[in-house]
């Protein structure tokens, strides 16, 4: 355990810098979906590959559209965990630039359902996921926080607590082959318990070796992928997809 807490702790240089593709804000409607576009800024890769938008993390934006009306938002968490409080908690990781929990938030706030969403990622990304959570008026709804993969969860986010988290977000967390043993570590975490959060991951397929995720995942975890929506076919042309995780009781 102390050798995984201490290579989380080396982990800053392990999201390595990606060449710059769309530099600057970007709006985003997701097909017009949404009324108020999303306003992101990316900061072009200075800060890991997370300082840009990645396909998968539009794909979970539109799951989350697709379910975004306060009844459809609650029927995503966890059942057993839906009247624990009168806000619902939602925590992303690797949120990058901050997308799908901004966009959660949006939700949130325009659906007028009670959510605290904190979106987490290296400390380097903060300040940037700040700056985006601010750019859409949604500070009382997103909190940027780190949250290193593989270190012991925050007692805030742990089973058993008021705070604890009804659901978990990662887009495109699974493509490092040395951060798979974090990752994965921090989501047996955060499903620990009787009643654990409902995880929905979206994921791009780009290297053989990603199979070692889910093949250490699938001890745990049944996998349900996402085939039954309007726009699978484009995102799978991305070799894109979108499931969930329900841990093994
Ligand atoms: C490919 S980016 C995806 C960003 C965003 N979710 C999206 O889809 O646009 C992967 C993210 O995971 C974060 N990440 C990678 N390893 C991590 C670790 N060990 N702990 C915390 N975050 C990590 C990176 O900093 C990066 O923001």
């Amino acid at each position: 355990m102390a050798d995984l807490v201490n290579f989380a702790t080396q982990f800053a240089d392990l999201a390595p810098a990606r060449p710059i593709e769309h530099l600057g804000d970007t709006d985003l409607t997701f097909g017009g979906r949404i009324d108020f576009p999303l306003k992101i800024h990316e900061d072009g890769g200075e800060n890991g590959c997370g300082g840009k938008i990645w396909a998968a993390g539009q794909l979970l934006c539109e799951h989350l559209i697709d379910n975004s009306d306060a009844n459809g938002l609650l029927s995503l968490c966890s059942e057993k965990l839906q009247t624990h409080g009168s806000f619902t908690n939602i925590l992303e990781l690797g949120s990058g630039t901050g997308l799908v929990g901004i966009c959660a938030g949006l939700l949130a706030k325009t659906n007028g359902f009670k959510a605290k969403i904190y979106a987490t990622d290296i400390e380097k990304l903060i300040e940037l996921m700040n700056s985006n959570t601010k750019l859409n008026g949604l500070e009382k709804y997103v909190f940027p926080e780190i949250l290193m993969w593989g270190e012991p969860l925050a007692e805030k986010y742990q089973a058993g607590t008021p705070s604890r988290i009804d659901l978990v977000l990662a887009a495109d967390c699974v493509y490092l082959e040395d951060a798979f043993p974090l990752l994965e570590k921090t989501l047996l975490d955060l499903t620990s318990g009787d009643s654990p959060p409902t995880v929905l991951m979206s994921y791009t397929k780009r290297r053989k070796a990603n199979k070692v995720f889910f093949r250490r995942i699938r001890k745990h975890f049944q996998i349900i992928t996402f085939t039954d929506f309007d726009r699978y076919e484009h995102y799978s042309s991305k070799r894109t997809y979108l499931f969930q995780l329900v841990r093994f009781q």
